[in-house]
């Protein structure tokens, strides 16, 4: 049996479906949600879902994610059918070039070589995706990394020219399973398998115990380089 919210936390999850419908006001149509179909994000489509389905969510699915984040995106759909799911696909040309040149798994080579790949098979889609958009909401916490200790509810991003809603920004990473367990919201089967943050498949893989939730991605670079550009803490190299 699943627990019921603590006060605290409903309080919490009460704040974020406020600032979901402001935003909704606010921007008036022309807000969407960036979802990864990671835990913090499936706490936000719930509320969504709840508070003001009128918000689109999207995917940039890259080619390479693992097929549990392709599950669960299906069982997403399932399970709010009154949620609106879009899915952007990179350009073929692009990846077609990308492995031409560089090879298929060329992001283990270099940092430049793997910013290359997340241009392409990330970045690029994420301009379609929030094109004609006034802004766009995202699951960070400020928790998460060195790179995203400064997090602020509302903000404006300069790289994509609009504003920035991060609801979760203050939630704790026990807050944000407390509401998966206590709603019954659906999750990545890979949380279950040691995997606190997920992206790309090859670029993914599980922690052990005290390490970082987010030393399973991209393990091979240092902390303060892991953002591959959807949350640029330096400016884009590549146009
Ligand atoms: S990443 O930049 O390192 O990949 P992370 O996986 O922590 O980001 O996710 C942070 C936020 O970026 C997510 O909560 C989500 O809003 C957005 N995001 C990341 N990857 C995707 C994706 N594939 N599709 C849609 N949104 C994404
Ligand atoms: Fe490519 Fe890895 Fe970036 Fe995915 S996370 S786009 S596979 S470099």
């Amino acid at each position: 049996m699943s627990e019921a919210l603590s006060p605290e936390l409903q309080a919490k999850a009460e704040a974020v479906a406020a600032l979901l419908k402001k935003g909704a006001e606010t921007y008036n149509g022309a807000l969407v949600f960036a979802n990864s179909l990671g835990a913090e994000d499936v706490v936000i489509a719930d509320l969504i879902s709840k508070a003001c389905p009128e918000i689109v969510n999207f995917v940039l699915d890259t080619g390479r994610l693992p097929e549990e984040t392709l599950t669960l995106l299906a069982q997403v759909r399932e399970t709010y059918p009154n949620l609106q799911v879009k899915v952007y696909y990179p350009e073929s040309a692009d990846v077609e070039a990308y492995v031409a040149e560089n090879g298929i798994n060329a992001f283990y080579e270099s940092q430049d070589l793997r910013k290359g790949c997340c241009f392409v098979r990330k970045i690029k889609p994420l301009k379609r995706a929030l094109s004609g958009q006034k802004a766009w909401i995202t699951g960070l916490r400020r928790e998460q990394s060195v790179t995203r200790d400064e997090i602020q509810f509302e903000e404006w991003d300069e790289g994509n020219n609009m504003h920035k809603l991060n609801p979760l920004a203050d939630w704790s990473e026990k807050e944000v399973w407390a509401y998966i367990r206590a709603e019954n919201v659906p999750y990545n089967a890979l949380h279950d398998k040691h995997y606190p943050s997920i992206g790309c498949a090859p670029c993914t893989r599980s922690v052990t115990l005290g390490e970082d939730v987010r030393s399973g991605r991209w393990w091979w670079e240092n902390p303060e380089s892991k953002e591959c550009g959807l949350h640029p803490a330096t400016p884009l190299k590549f146009k």
